[in-house]
């Protein structure tokens, strides 16, 4: 657990403290050529640097061509997580090696408009949802492509929104979980921020497997907790959880700083805490007898699939608190920034297609 590569441990703990990189000497100058007479344009929202806000530009940008490996998405909703600000914000240009102008956003839903010659599982009319990769050009567009291999059927009887909030929040809560906490039925889960896009999720696929759930926010969303399966809600500023909260089996941190230091504590022997942010310090786990690591979510269309089955058997349900129109992604990343939204927030990009 303890072989976390360094340059993501480097990432990770860049990515959890610093708040005001120094971003111009991130800002890329590589213009982009103008869209010819001939080429299909599209809105899309893009920046054009890294930094605040107002780097995201809501204009005419080209609609992307599928290769043969590819889908094109006519999308209809866009997921909007944490990491889309921190992109903004220059904090992956080095890893990403990314060209400006970029459009941001990892989580779509929409529909298949073209499908490239080599794709097999999907034809164009198709609902689809889907993470785009790391660093290619995202989702606050009207089209996106995505490889075969990132994209799923949309959850039946789920909605474009309800879909475009799950790849990326509902598969961490899903690796950190099953695929690297292995929770099994009866052991406790501790869940920090548990009404936040990850949270959300992370509460009910725990639950789902059987687990006591212990979960913490603010004051205004214990009850919110409860009615999504929490067995125990913990207001974090009433309440120190390392005071009435000893022997889990498992922690699953977003929050990092003093909320990790102060989670070694209430694990038992043998148990782990999975970090989405700050790795775990290694003397701490040793001392204790616990297990730490810290991770990037990797999404796939097979683990989209898995969320989609619980989605479908009714164990699991994205919670959109917010949208906005896809000319407001700006305001959507304020909000995002801010830390203490409920679920997920949204971009409506196309009504929903009727039936
Ligand atoms: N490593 C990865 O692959 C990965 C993947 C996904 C997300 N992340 C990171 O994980 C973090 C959380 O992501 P998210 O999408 O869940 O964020 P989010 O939607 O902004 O939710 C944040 C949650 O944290 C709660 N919170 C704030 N301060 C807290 C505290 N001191 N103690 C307990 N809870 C607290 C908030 O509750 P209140 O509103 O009640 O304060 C809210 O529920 C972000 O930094 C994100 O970038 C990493």
């Amino acid at each position: 657990m303890s072989t976390f590569p360094i340059f993501l441990r480097q990432l990770l703990r860049t990515t959890a403290f610093s708040t005001a990189l120094p971003l111009l000497a991130l800002a890329q100058e590589n213009a982009e050529p103008a869209a010819s007479s001939e080429e299909e344009v599209m809105k899309a929202v893009r920046m054009h640097a890294y930094g605040g806000l107002e780097v995201l530009q809501f204009e005419d940008a080209p609609r992307p061509q599928p290769n043969d490996d590819q889908i094109l998405i006519r999308i209809i909703a866009a997921g909007v997580n944490p990491v889309d600000a921190k992109i903004r914000q220059g904090m992956f240009a080095r890893m990403m090696g990314t060209k400006l102008p970029l459009i941001p956003g990892l989580d779509v839903s929409g529909i298949v408009e073209e499908a490239g010659a080599n794709v097999t599982k999907f034809k164009p009319g198709d609902a689809v949802y889907a993470c785009l990769g790391f660093g290619t050009q995202g989702g606050y567009a009207e089209y996106a492509v995505a490889k075969e291999s990132e994209a799923s059927p949309k959850p039946k009887g789920l909605n474009h929104e309800g879909a475009a909030a799950m790849p990326v929040a509902a598969a961490t809560a899903w690796q950190a979980l099953i695929e690297i906490a292995n929770v099994s039925q009866g052991q406790t889960v501790l869940i920090h921020g548990g009404s936040g896009g990850v949270g959300v999720f992370a509460i009910q696929i725990a639950k789902a497997r059987g687990a006591k759930v212990i979960a913490t926010a603010s004051a205004a969303n214990q009850e919110f907790m409860r009615e999504l399966g929490a067995d125990r809600a913990i207001d974090y500023n009433a309440t120190k959880f390392e005071e009435v909260v000893k022997d889990v089996d498992v922690v699953l941190d977003s929050v990092a700083g003093e909320t990790l230091q102060r989670s070694y504590g209430v694990v038992k022997k043998g148990g782990i805490i999975v970090s989405l942010l700050e790795p775990p310090d290694k003397a701490e786990l040793d001392a204790r007898g616990i297990r730490g690591t810290a991770f990037m979510v990797s999404p796939n269309a097979s683990l989209l699939s898995d969320l989609s089955k619980l989605v479908e058997a009714k164990k699991l349900k994205p919670v959109v608190s917010k949208t906005f129109p896809l000319a407001e992604a700006a305001k959507a990343q304020e909000a995002i920034e801010t830390g203490h939204t409920r679920g997920k927030i949204v971009l409506r990009v196309a009504d929903e297609p009727k039936g």
